[in-house]
């Protein structure tokens, strides 16, 4: 009896290194207050990451930090008249386009480091616009539509925009509680990756990269696998923020998958919305990932522990 209780202490005390509670690979950057809903990220060529605040309607800036100082944000913009923010896309190096409320908005963080002004670039008659890649090489933007369910085609430089695709794999339905469809999205070589969270399904589509106009069929890469945003590497292996199910998913181009970070009921990646991989030499393995906080759907409760900037250490 002694023996098993002695094995019973031991297995529950082994189980953090065990990775079961709070995996050792995963390493928390910054908290933001209280209610805070971070939904997307980007990391910039010298390494620091952007990440957007729904809740404050803000773009802030974070060095990753090295395990002895610890990082903070630095205010990059708030946009006043925005009521949430979405994607941010890199359009040529350190220039990105911004998603706030249904605005796109491009900054330049290459030369005037310290006030960089955005500079609209079109308001869209959307229902509610959230994942955004860049294409023609950073002329234009392709941008999800969550709540009509299709994604937007927009030119950056004549801030013309169109729908350029409407497929069931991108429709909106309010099986998670919201009316929401096609939600990440990313473009790697000529095929654009998005994601569907209440169809829980991971799908690509082949892309003309200078006008956005599907080459090919709609595919399903995986179902079973509810993602918000995510990054995509460029062997084609996806990395979904799980959103509710507070996991980082891995998607093999066959659609095979696995959990490699958080666990459904651990609180450690609890509402995950965004990841994006580190650029510089000493971080390329490191997947950064955006929390909305110790709550439920984005509802900017003050009562409930904010979003957080997480570093996870990913195996090559
Ligand atoms: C943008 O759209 C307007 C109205 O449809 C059109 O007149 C204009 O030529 C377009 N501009 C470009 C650069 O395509
Ligand atoms: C933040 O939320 C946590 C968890 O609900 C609570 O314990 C804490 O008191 C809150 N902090 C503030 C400043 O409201």
């Amino acid at each position: 009896m002694a023996t098993v209780v002695r094995f019973l202490v031991f297995l529950v005390q082994a189980l953090p290194s065990l990775g079961l509670l709070q995996s050792p690979n995963i390493r928390e950057l910054y908290r933001f207050p209280n209610g805070t809903w971070l939904e997307n990220i980007a990391v910039r060529p010298n390494g620091n990451l952007l990440i957007t605040d729904a809740t404050t309607s803000s773009l802030w800036g974070i060095p990753p930090s090295t395990d002895s100082i610890r990082s903070s944000p630095r205010l990059v913009h708030h946009f006043d008249e925005a009521k949430d923010m979405g994607g941010i896309a890199e359009l040529t190096p350190d220039t990105y386009a911004v998603i706030a409320s249904n605005s796109v908005w491009k900054i330049d963080l290459s030369k005037d480091r310290h006030s960089p002004s955005p500079v609209r670039i079109a308001d869209i008659p959307a229902g509610f616009l959230n994942g955004m890649a860049a294409l023609d090489g950073g002329n234009a933007v392709v941008i999800s539509d969550s709540r009509l369910g299709l994604a937007w085609y927009l030119n950056v430089q004549s801030g013309n925009y169109s729908i350029s695709h409407q497929h069931e794999t991108m429709q909106a339905n309010s099986d998670l509680g919201m009316l929401i469809g096609v939600n990440g999205l990313k473009i790697m070589d000529d095929y654009m990756y998005y994601s569907n969270s209440p169809k829980q399904i991971f799908c690509r589509v082949r892309i003309d990269t200078r006008t956005s106009r599907a080459m090919g069929p709609y595919e399903i890469i995986s179902y079973n696998t509810l993602a918000d945003d995510f990054a995509i590497d460029p062997r084609r292996i996806g990395y979904l923020a799980s959103w509710t199910n507070n996991e980082i998913i891995k998607v093999y181009p066959d659609g095979l998958h696995e959990v490699v970070a958080g666990a459904e009921y651990s609180r450690v990646l609890m509402s995950a919305t965004a990841a994006a991989f580190g650029r510089t030499q000493s971080d390329r393995h490191v997947l950064y990932v955006t929390t909305g906080g110790e709550t439920g759907p984005p509802v900017h409760d003050t009562a409930s522990l904010g979003g957080k900037v997480m570093a996870v250490f990913i195996g090559s």
